[in-house]
């Protein structure tokens, strides 16, 4: 199959080096810091995609993500609490139903833009990205940078709080 690009934006300019087409096919996954955020490119079936690394929801790292096509969207799925982004727009997606409908019935639904989503171009056999330069906040923004190293650490750490606690509900309980 013939090789694209996920197309977002046309870039122009502000290019960033990021690795040989083949190195990246072969490892479909790779992180990379540039401009100092954290991205994470993806090939997956003959495209190439680029989005900040860290999800939107709880800074979990998405580079070991499943992917699944969802409501004819390509979505990468975070592992940490199955999330799911979809590749090119950064959207969130996820399944709800309307209160008001009898019998209930579930569909997928979108946040808009949550995970911020960066180009990717490629030239003779080299891969460059261009970061996005969307104005205004995306969620996952607040895991990036010095700051977000920090939020994404308390996040871990709050979760292992979760976990004492109930391990220790669990041992009164059972003790
Ligand atoms: S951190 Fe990704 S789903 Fe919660």
């Amino acid at each position: 199959t013939e090789d694209r690009l996920c197309e977002t934006e046309q870039p122009a300019g502000g290019l960033h080096f990021i690795g040989k087409k083949d190195e990246l096919i072969e490892a479909k996954r790779s992180f990379r810091t540039v401009d100092g955020r954290d991205i994470l490119i993806i090939h997956h079936q003959g495209v190439f995609y680029a989005m900040d690394c860290y999800c939107y929801h709880a800074g979990g790292t998405l580079e070991n993500g499943d992917i699944e096509e969802i409501n004819g969207k390509l979505c990468i799925i975070c592992p940490k609490h199955k999330y799911k982004i979809s590749l090119c727009e950064g959207e969130g997606l996820y399944r709800g139903r309307n209160p008001q409908e009898e019998p209930p019935v579930y569909r997928w639904y979108s946040k808009g833009v949550k995970q911020r989503t960066h180009t990717v171009t490629e030239t003779n056999g080299e891969i460059f990205v261009k970061m996005s330069s969307q104005p205004g906040w995306i969620d996952s923004d607040y895991y990036q940078g010095e700051k977000g190293k920090i939020e994404r650490a308390k996040a871990e750490a709050e979760k292992d709080e979760t976990k004492k606690n109930e391990k220790e509900i669990k041992s009164f309980l059972y003790n």
